[in-house]
């Protein structure tokens, strides 16, 4: 494993795209914060339901805010805002009373693309000792539609079906964002805006459950983050504002982080690896982290996130689409993508370069 003072380019070796930046995995006492730099909050609303002006209104905004920094935050997407209290609550309940050998029955390893499963404390990824302890669950671990699956089966997934069942509301109440937001997203770039509605029909996702617990003393004098820097591999993801501070976005325009805050109730939208591969660099897969929060909560409190990763299967292939210029980038089978780049936070025998 990585000194906890390690920085990125120790691994640019695994980059599916071009990442030319240079920061630290965790935080650091010398780190530059960027009080100037807003993020974006937009009304999907606007989107959803508004006529062709408002539609095309939030598509310019929208478009402006992810090709400037990858991230945007939404108000107005239509989901029942105390979902996100009741799965706050449940992550906690999940965590805290899941005995640790009964979650080790979980414990993550690859399937497909992706590594799904339980991930202890200190062991999101091999190469830096995150305090965070997750959970990821793609869509064969839901009772959803599988075309391209076994039969579902609850206890293979699940400590118990209540999770499953509450888990699986959160997943389709997203489910209904994907098209629209990559249709936005796909419309910003002056592209057809339905080119991947077949492919993100019944698409695979990895919903992430995250919880940080409170942080000992030592812990916070190891110089460990919470969740180290790192990109998304996915075309996007959806997270639920967070109760908890401690989200940072790295700004490259001023190369300092940008505190993220966004309103309760309200999501926040970043781009990933295969956005910015297929968009041909225009829209960046920006790095985000974790880190202690600023009104030392962290010691006292435990933070929770479930963010959503939108993925396409893995025998799709990721071609820059039509339109963007020369293409600075091979096609390529996602599953090769995924696991080359994320083989960085399991080890080089992740990839899978052929099957
Ligand atoms: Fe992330």
């Amino acid at each position: 494993m990585a000194d906890v003072t390690a920085l990125n380019r120790e691994f640019a070796r695994y980059d599916q795209v071009e990442k030319s930046h240079t920061y630290r995995l965790a935080e650091h006492e010398s780190d530059e914060f960027d009080e100037d730099y807003e993020i974006a909050t937009l009304d999907l609303s606007q989107y959803l339901n508004g006529n062709t002006a408002e539609k095309s209104a939030f598509v310019i905004e929208f478009g402006a805010a992810i090709q400037d920094i990858g991230f945007a935050v939404l108000t107005g997407h239509g989901i029942d805002t105390g979902l996100y209290e009741e799965m706050h609550a449940l992550i906690i309940e999940l965590f805290e009373t899941v005995p640790l050998d009964e979650k080790m029955r979980f414990r993550a390893e690859r399937h497909g693309s992706v590594s799904q499963g339980y991930f202890p404390i200190k062991e999101t990824s091999d190469i830096h000792p995150d305090l965070v302890e997750g959970w990821v669950w793609c869509r064969r671990a839901f009772d959803m539609p599988q075309d391209r699956q076994d039969e579902f089966r609850t206890e293979k997934f699940w400590p118990d079906v209540k999770y499953e069942q509450q888990f699986r509301r959160l997943a389709i109440a997203h489910e209904q964002l994907f098209l629209p937001i990559a249709q936005a997203m796909f419309q910003s770039l002056g592209c057809d805006p339905h080119i991947y509605d077949q492919k993100l029909k019944d698409t695979n996702f990895g919903l992430r459950a995250n919880y940080y617990p409170p942080m000992s003393e030592d812990q916070e004098k190891s110089g460990a983050a919470r969740l180290l820097g790192h990109e998304d591999v996915d075309l996007f993801t959806i997270v639920p504002a967070p109760k908890d501070e401690g989200l940072q976005v790295w700004n490259h325009h001023s190369d300092k982080w940008v505190r993220l805050n966004p309103p309760q109730g309200s999501i926040i939208i970043n781009t990933g690896d295969y956005m910015q591969r297929i968009s041909n660099d225009r829209l960046p897969s920006t790095t985000h982290r974790v880190a202690k929060s600023s009104d030392g909560s962290h010691k006292t409190t435990p933070r929770v996130s479930f963010p959503i990763a939108v993925y396409v299967w893995e025998d799709e292939i990721l071609d820059v689409l039509p339109g963007l210029g020369e293409p600075k980038y091979e096609p390529i089978k996602a599953i090769t993508f995924h696991t080359r780049s994320t083989s960085k936070f399991y080890g080089d025998d992740y990839a899978v370069e052929s099957d």
